[in-house]
């Protein structure tokens, strides 16, 4: 016996696992997440499927040792706080299951389909569920029930892009605190930043500010009107600018991303994808996945995930992956909007000794 960390439904646990113990067996056996099916113990069935960092894998032939630290999800990892995923309802809605005995391997190879295909024909849900076997034949009611979800997902993000739409109109200004965590894949290691954050439209284009209070007091503060980014650190006292110009609407875009931007702005720079609705601090906020247009832009930043509040148009997380894996997560508490900024909130706090670095 040895023990093991998976971490699985975003949570770490570990456990203990046999020599050879499959990835099923310490679900089930040892987690009690007994949602995923032991069918054929074959690799044939799909019963098991899980998500395998979002690929669906049969578990019954995955060794367990093989899933550490790799991101697990099972059928119980599905529903947030209580609110059933969208491919769940789907499936509920069109009843498409019998007895259920394969029914959470085939949600789960279903959300993986539309992770990755927003709008799958019925060619495309046919190849990709085909081995996934229902003893129950309920094989055309699975079939309507991805339709379903995929429809009610492009019904949501329009919703939510009209609504974005009409509250950008009014979006001014926004102050936040905020925690930055920051994932390095190769280390398996987090950085934990946190601080302030101050943001306005101006006539021409965006303020903005962070304010890092930990582990180190830092200082980023962009304006539109000189367009340099600027970055304090008073440890050293020094301040590093960089003219900006020329990323001018780029800065415009990232600065800003998940804060005042219309639905339409999103649209423009990159395709966006409802992957569901999300209660955050009691507040109900879009999921949007969006991979920018630009291919410049996606050699640094495969994908961003924005966790929206259409009616204020302000994100409350947002996700930054990196095509190496890494990653940072931005969490935004105490969030105001339209408020005061203070006046000094894109000052930088230098003084007469303070060394400025141009780049
Ligand atoms: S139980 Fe794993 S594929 Fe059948
Ligand atoms: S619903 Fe019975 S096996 Fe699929």
């Amino acid at each position: 016996m040895a023990a093991i960390t998976l971490i699985v439904n975003g949570a770490k646990m570990t456990t203990e696992a046999a020599p050879g113990e499959t990835l099923l067996s310490v679900l089930r056996n040892r987690l009690g997440l007994t949602g995923t099916k032991y069918g054929c113990g074959e690799g044939q069935c799909g019963a098991c499927t899980v998500l395998f960092n979002g690929r669906p894998i049969r578990s019954c032939r995955a060794p367990a040792a093989s899933a550490e630290e790799v991101k697990i999800v099972t059928i119980e990892g599905l529903a947030s706080k209580g609110v059933l995923s969208p491919i769940q309802k789907a499936f509920l809605e069109e009843e498409a299951f019998q007895c259920g005995y394969c029914t959470s391997g085939m949600i789960l190879a279903a959300h993986a389909l539309l992770a990755s295909n927003a709008k799958p024909t019925d060619a495309e849900i046919i190849q990709h569920m085909n081995g996934n076997i229902c003893r129950c034949g309920t094989y055309p009611r699975v079939v309507a029930a991805i339709h379903r979800a995929a429809q009610g997902a492009t019904d949501d993000l329009k919703a939510v892009l009209d609504e974005m739409n009409k509250s950008a109109a009014a979006f001014k200004s926004v102050q936040a605190n905020f925690v930055f965590d920051q994932y390095t894949a190769v280390i398996r290691e987090t950085d934990t930043q946190s601080g302030e954050m101050f943001l306005r439209r101006m006539q021409g284009g965006i303020d903005a500010a962070l304010r890092i209070d930990k582990p180190d007091p830092k200082q980023v503060v962009f304006l539109h009107k000189d367009c340099k980014l600027r970055f304090y650190q008073p440890r050293i006292n020094q301040v590093t600018e960089r003219d900006a110009c020329g990323d001018r609407s780029d800065i415009d875009t990232y600065m800003s991303l998940g804060f005042g931007a219309s639905g339409d702005d999103l649209l423009k720079s990159f395709d966006v994808k409802m992957a569901g609705w999300e209660t955050i601090n009691g507040v109900k906020t879009a999921k949007l996945e969006l991979v920018a247009k630009d291919p410049k832009v996606k050699n640094v930043f495969s994908k961003f995930v924005l966790w929206i509040d259409p009616a204020r148009d302000i994100s409350l997380k947002q996700q930054f992956f990196e095509p190496s894996g890494d990653y940072r997560l931005a969490t935004y508490t105490n969030v105001k909007l339209n408020s005061k900024l203070p006046d000094d909130a894109f000052q930088l706090r230098t003084n007469s000794g303070t060394k400025v670095v141009s780049q």
